[in-house]
This record gives C-alpha cells, structure tokens and sequence, in this order.
C-alpha cells in the first residue's frame, strides 16, 4: 500500500507555485552541469535496508556489499582513493561504514573505482549539493546551512527559485540527474509507520522524469506526473529509465502553514 500525504498518494503542486522561472532555471542548469564537478549518489540502496522485499534479488551491485566483502589489499585500495586516507583506521574497517550518511562519506575517486572494478551501480550520476547537508535527519533545518560557493556562482537563477518557494527556510537543496538508460533504484527513505512525510518539493523543471511510486502490496507502480510535486518519501519510490538525460531539484525545509492549509 502507500501512505501518501493528506490521503493522496502524492500531491501535485503547480497550481500553488509559480513556475514561471523554471525554463530560465532549466537553461541554467543544464549550462552549469558542463562546468562544475558532479557526483554521484544511490548504489547502497539495498545495504542500507531501504528496498522493499520483492527487489532485494535485483542484480545491480550495492556498493555496501563489495566494500564489506573486499580483500585486505584491494580496502587498501580503496583507503588510498579516499579524500582522507589517514582518517580510516584499516584495523577498524568493519566497525565503519561508508558511503551517503554514513561515517566516512565516499571520494569521487572511491565511486568511480567500485563503478570500474566491481560493477557498482549507482543510478544517480550527476549530483549537485547546492546547500550541502551532513545528515539525512536534518535535511529540514536551515541551522547552519548555507548555499555552496559553486552554487552561488554558477546557479543563482535555481538559488532564487528555492528561495522563492514557500518554506520557512530552506534546509537542503540538490540537483539528481539520471544519465540516459539509467533508472533510480527502489527504496524508500524513511519508514511510513513511525515517521510523518518529511517536508519538501521536487521541481523537475523539463518534466521528463518519470518518478513512481512502488506498491509492495500489489507489487505495481504508480506514476508521478507533473513539473512540482510532493511525495511521501517514506513510500517505495524509483524512477524509469528512459532514453535520455534527465533531473530534478530537491528542495528540503519547513513548509509554510499557508501552503500546508492549501493541501489539507
Ligand atoms: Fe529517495
């Protein structure tokens, strides 16, 4: 089944945002992907426990998995490739964990090895932390969190539609691009029974990503279909492929209760 949010399985938000910036956004973004690093996300999904029963056998590779299974000499490999070799202790290698919000967060070098040498899958390839966010729980906390340099400089028009959104604060904010072919892995981000919807917007400023959400029940999926929306991400969710680059912003914070009383 899905939890969705005020009784819906997911609630579209055009109506209640003004999207006029998004083509001069979208010309912006996809200018600035071609002059600033990315990275990648996803490719642990399955040992981070997040995927719903049924697909746990899909046979993509969880980075998760290989780093928990490497030899002494390829994790010495994998050490030397780190940002910060000195800061994992190998003696301690399976008291750590690493990868997104874990202890020790992976090197671009680290994912593009377990990419080429063991066949990692990481859905996600082009990742742009706008306003970087250490940790998952606090996504929605402005507290500390401030727009990266790279953001300011190459994507201002983005930053002033984020703000332009109606959040308290805005807490984190990041571009995820699948490359073509690609598909976002099933899982979801939080558990439906003990936590409420976490608060925040995904703007897909092309509207070509085509978002589902995953019932385990039924084992079906439903679409989620618009330029603006807000879904349960505690809800099974992952993305089709299709035959061509594609993105989406993600915008956490505190909504306003204007908007929340517009929903409800
Ligand atoms: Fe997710």
């Amino acid at each position: 089944m899905i939890t969705g949010i005020f009784g819906k399985p997911y609630l579209r938000l055009e109506e209640h945002l003004d999207l006029s910036a998004l083509p001069a956004v979208h010309e912006e973004i996809c200018l600035a992907l071609t002059k600033i690093p990315v990275d990648y996300t996803g490719g642990s999904h399955r040992s981070m426990g997040i995927v719903p029963p049924s697909l746990e056998g899909e046979p993509w590779v969880d980075y998760g998995e290989v780093i928990a299974a490497m030899t002494d000499a390829e994790f010495a490999t994998f050490r030397e490739l780190s940002d910060d070799p000195r800061g994992i202790d190998p003696a301690r290698r399976h008291e750590l964990t690493f990868g997104e919000e874990r202890d020790v967060p992976l090197s671009r070098r680290q994912m593009l090895w377990l990419e080429a040498r063991f066949g990692v899958y990481f859905p996600w390839k082009v990742y742009v932390e706008l306003m970087p966010n250490r940790w998952w729980g606090d996504k929605a906390d402005p507290e500390g969190k401030v727009w990266s340099r790279t953001a300011r400089a190459f994507f201002p028009k983005t930053i002033a539609f984020a703000e332009s959104l109606p959040f308290v604060a805005v807490g984190r904010c990041n571009i995820m691009g699948l490359h073509a072919n690609d598909f976002g892995t099933v899982h979801r981000d939080a558990d439906p029974a003990t936590e409420a919807p976490a608060p925040f917007i995904t703007i897909a400023p092309a509207g070509n990503k085509r978002l589902f959400l995953w019932d385990e029940d039924t084992r079906t999926k439903h679409p989620v279909e618009g330029r603006a929306y807000w879904f349960n991400d505690g809800d099974y969710h992952g993305v089709d492929p299709d035959p061509f680059f594609r993105y989406s912003i993600r915008i956490d914070g505190d909504l306003r209760p204007e908007l929340l009383e517009a929903l409800q």
